[in-house]
């Protein structure tokens, strides 16, 4: 039986992810009770002793166990941004190309999408693979998310404010450097970092990402209806990504529950200027999810093992 080990399992993703893989009869779970901070040299030998190590740590965090994993047969998920465009990392996105699977399947060493960037990727990417979109074009994105995306403190202080009440929205990341951006460049193949505004809001979990694009910066004539069409074709084959078009109240997109496991793309906009949307659940495709798709592929399982639609809640 291959063995798991998950750590930041009292976090936001770790949680998720526990409550999903202790289902699993064909996973043993190491030793759940034990975490990093207060118990070091057990937590460095678990780390070692995993065929799958998932760290779910805020990136420092994440960097020193990483560092701690001398055992060269332990294979590792990083949840966080840190190697998301590094050398000798395999991103974590099965979805992003062909060949990802099988990439995936032999790395030694896994990054983890931010969550953001999930939905941005798999909304752009086919359209700079098509010719759509030139990869030299200047793109603007704003994503808002729901305030789990922050981790436990910023779950803490949203739903135990201590003063004020905590605002309806805020915008975040003013200096226009998220640290998802660079993934969201490298892994659609535009040639400047997109411009990218995220926001919070007062809601646990849910994410939309839209992505404007202007006329102009389009280099052949597509409408809502074409480019619909472009994403049917790339994910025909996915189980996790589907293409949506606007149902319900006036036609709006709208963030409520439940999100599902994958992510839902939209195409909206005239036959001038298009919109592009991802809407996704930061906790599921945004992070468990990605993370125990990655993990089955390292294991040689089914990739969608455990994956079904109760999975981390709702
Ligand atoms: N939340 C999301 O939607 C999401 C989506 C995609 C990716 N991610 C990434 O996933 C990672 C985890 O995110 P999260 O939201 O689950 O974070 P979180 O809720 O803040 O949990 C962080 C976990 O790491 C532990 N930890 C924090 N500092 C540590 C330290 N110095 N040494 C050892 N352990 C430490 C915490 O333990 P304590 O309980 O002791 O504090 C907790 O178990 C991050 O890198 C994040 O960027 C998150």
């Amino acid at each position: 039986m291959k063995s798991v080990y998950i750590a930041g399992r009292s976090g936001t993703s770790g949680l998720l992810l526990h409550e999903v893989l202790q289902k699993r009869e064909d996973i043993r779970l190491l030793a759940p009770e034990v975490q990093g901070r207060d118990a070091l040299d057990r937590e460095t030998e678990l780390l070692n002793t995993a065929d799958v190590a998932i760290l779910c740590l805020p990136s420092a965090a994440g960097k020193k166990a990483l560092a701690r994993i001398t055992n060269p047969t332990v294979r590792v998920i990083d949840t966080s941004t840190t190697h998301s465009v590094a050398d000798g990392w395999v991103y974590g996105l099965p979805e992003l190309k062909h060949g990802q699977r099988d990439a995936i399947r032999q790395a030694r060493r896994v990054s983890g999408p931010g969550c953001f960037a999930t939905g941005f990727i798999l909304a752009l990417r086919p359209l700079v693979d098509c010719g759509i979109v030139d990869p030299a074009t200047p793109i603007c994105v704003q994503g808002i998310g729901g305030y789990s995306a922050g981790g436990k403190r910023l779950v803490e202080w949203y739903e135990q404010p201590e003063g004020e009440a905590p605002p309806q929205v805020q915008v975040f990341g003013l200096n226009l450097e998220h640290a998802q951006v660079p993934e969201m460049q490298q892994h659609t193949g535009l040639q400047r970092p997109p411009l990218f505004v995220p926001w919070v809001g007062n809601f646990h979990r849910g994410m939309l990402v839209s992505i404007p694009l202007h006329r102009d910066w389009l280099r052949t004539n597509a409408s809502p209806a074409s480019v619909r069409d472009v994403l049917r074709d790339r994910y025909a084959a996915e189980r996790l990504v589907s293409i949506k078009t606007r149902g319900g109240l006036l036609g709006s997109v709208a963030l409520s529950q439940p999100l599902g496991i994958g992510v839902e793309l939209f195409v909206e906009g005239n036959n001038d200027h298009l919109l592009l949307l991802a809407r996704l659940d930061n906790l599921r495709k945004g992070s468990a999810i990605a993370a125990i798709q990655n993990m089955n592929l390292l294991l040689g399982c089914d990739e969608f093992a455990g994956i079904e639609e109760n999975a981390c809640g709702g």
